[in-house]
């Protein structure tokens, strides 16, 4: 007798096209039924293209094949997405806010959170309403990065009011977890957990939220491109080759889900000494050029390893307030206004052409 584990585990073996999970993993798969010799499976996919429909089924079918049973496969999608919408299932759970930019790496500890919060900042003081939404569950450290460690928010009813710092709104898993706690996170916990920071908490009529999501490619970023509709992508990542190859994966993740991309950031790109003020090259500045070139992206900013932007991380002063005259404070600052001539241009026509806008070069003109 086959029983719907049996059939589940089958279904386990198709790969959701373009992506590296399967359809079980990623919580499509609505429901099971055996039914004397017949089983029904329902497929939901976030795609509304028709070809990745097929693909599914078929696979999903000759999963089933090899129990010989017979199966009755149906897969449903979205709508193709109306004009304006990025995202293939048009939903938007925070209507109220204007623009999603999605912050992403393939890698940890490639100052992803650190971007964040100094592009988010510097974006502020430029007459912005911005907000934060840490949504890395596996370090959420931009609370420790704003100095609002342990600050408990505010419960109004069922919602929670974001936190107030630095003139920007902020939420973060760290804040309700607690600190040094960890849970393990299974695929539909994550998913559940995004919807969460969007529709139950408190946002302003924010002008951008920047999203700080977990390293990789996957249910996270899957998530909320189904949630929301992500006005553009910011991909982080250092000048290594293996930070690249990551830095390829999410560059094509946002290909995958329809998200524009906006720009990459070069973060650790060249070092500044403190002592004589002067840039140094260390990991190979400029390397991700070719990258940008080859996905018909720019460079957004250039940061180079600065130890005040460390420091500024620890003590919970970021860079951008608090040493405003620092290189790398006024390079966060020109990224975050590309960030924002992108936005207003993908709002305009629906993709991230900017062709007419001056991106940062690899020739940063520095001295060493
Ligand atoms: N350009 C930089 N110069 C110096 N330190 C940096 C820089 N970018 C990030 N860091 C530091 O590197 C560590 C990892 O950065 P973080 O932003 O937490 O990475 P991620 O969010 O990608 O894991 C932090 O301690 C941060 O302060
Ligand atoms: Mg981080």
């Amino acid at each position: 007798m086959l029983s719907e584990n049996d059939i589940k585990e089958r279904l386990s073996s198709v790969i959701y096209p373009g992506f590296e999970k399967d359809i079980v993993t990623f919580g499509f798969v609505k429901r099971i039924e055996i039914k004397g010799e017949k089983v029904f499976v329902d497929i939901e996919i976030v795609s509304a293209n028709p070809d990745i429909a097929k693909e599914v089924e078929a696979n999903a079918k000759a999963a089933l094949d090899a129990l010989r049973v017979q199966s009755q496969v149906l897969v449903r999608q979205p709508k193709a997405p109306e004009q304006k919408s990025n995202t293939q299932s048009g939903k938007n759970i925070a209507s109220h806010i204007k623009n999603f930019v999605m912050i992403s790496s393939g890698k940890g500890g490639v100052g992803k959170s650190t971007t964040t919060v100094n592009l988010a900042l510097a974006l502020s003081s430029q007459g912005k309403k911005v907000g934060i939404l840490d949504a890395d569950i596996y370090g959420p450290n931009i609370p420790r990065m704003l100095g609002v460690v342990g600050q408990k928010p505010e419960v109004i009813g069922e919602k929670l009011k974001p936190i107030k710092v630095y003139g920007v709104e902020m939420m973060s898993m760290g804040v309700l977890m607690g600190e040094g706690q960890s849970l393990i996170w299974r695929g539909a916990m994550i998913m559940k957990a995004i919807e969460q920071l969007l529709r139950d908490v408190l946002w302003s009529d924010l002008d951008i939220l920047f999203i700080d999501m977990p390293p990789g490619t996957g249910d996270a970023q899957l998530t909320l491109a189904q949630s929301v509709p992500v006005t553009c992508g910011v991909c982080v990542t250092t000048p290594q080759t293996v930070a690249l190859d990551d830095a390829l994966r999410s560059l094509d993740m946002f290909k995958k889900l329809h998200i524009p991309i906006a720009g990459i950031v070069e973060n650790m790109s060249g070092f500044i000494c403190p002592d004589n003020g002067k840039e140094y090259d260390i990991f190979g500045k400029g390397t991700t050029e070719p990258l940008a070139e080859a996905y018909d992206t720019d460079i957004l900013a250039q940061i180079p390893i600065e130890p005040s932007i460390r420091e500024g991380g620890d003590e919970g002063k970021p860079i951008v307030l608090n040493a405003q005259g620092a290189v790398s404070a006024q390079r966060y600052q020109k990224g975050a206004a590309l960030l924002w001539e992108k936005i207003e241009r993908v709002n305009k026509d629906g993709a991230a052409d900017n062709s007419e806008i001056q991106p940062v070069s690899g020739k940063s003109g520095c001295s060493h």
